[in-house]
């Protein structure tokens, strides 16, 4: 992450709004509307009725409070339920303790380390695979 260029970033915006492989939304507090991080599918694949996940909830003061679960059971039942996928899969750094965590609760399974892909803070990262199926979500009801 580093900063940007205004231009750079409506440019990036404008190419995201326009991609039908991505849907992007902005996260906003339910109370004062502020906006705090984005939650996104990208790589939407509707043949296969696959999508690769991610999120981000920006400032450290509005972590663990709930946030993020609440985000992602919303975001699984729209991924499972109104876009039909089949599976959400993610990519996390091996050392994002709190977002492994998250990712388990839901009922996301480990499926693959991607060894030393990351180069961080002058070392070597591992990349984990996490991966849930329709059927293991646990509030999708098939109707
Ligand atoms: C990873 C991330 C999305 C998690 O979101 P979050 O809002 O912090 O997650 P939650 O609050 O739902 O869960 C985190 C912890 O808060 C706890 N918590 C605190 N209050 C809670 C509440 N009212 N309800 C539920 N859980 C609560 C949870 O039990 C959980 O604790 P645990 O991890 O010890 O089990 C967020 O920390 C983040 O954006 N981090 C930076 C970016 C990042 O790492 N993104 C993921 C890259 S793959």
């Amino acid at each position: 992450m580093r900063p940007e260029r205004m231009a750079d970033t409506r440019a990036w915006l404008e190419r995201v709004l326009s991609d039908k492989k991505t849907v992007f939304f902005a996260l906003e507090l339910r109370e004062s509307g502020e906006f705090i991080g984005t939650v996104s599918l990208r790589n939407l694949d509707f043949k296969n009725r696959n999508a690769e996940l991610a999120i981000l909830i920006g400032e450290p003061e509005n972590r663990g409070q709930g946030l993020g679960g609440e985000v992602l059971s919303a975001l699984l039942d729209y991924a499972f339920g109104e876009l039909g996928l089949y599976r959400v899969y993610l990519r996390v750094l091996a050392y994002n303790e709190p977002a492994i965590r998250l990712y388990r609760r839901l009922g996301f399974r480990g499926e693959g380390r991607l060894r030393a892909q990351v180069w961080r803070e002058d070392t070597w990262h591992d990349v984990l695979v996490f991966g849930l199926l329709r059927d293991e979500w646990g509030t999708w009801t098939s109707g």
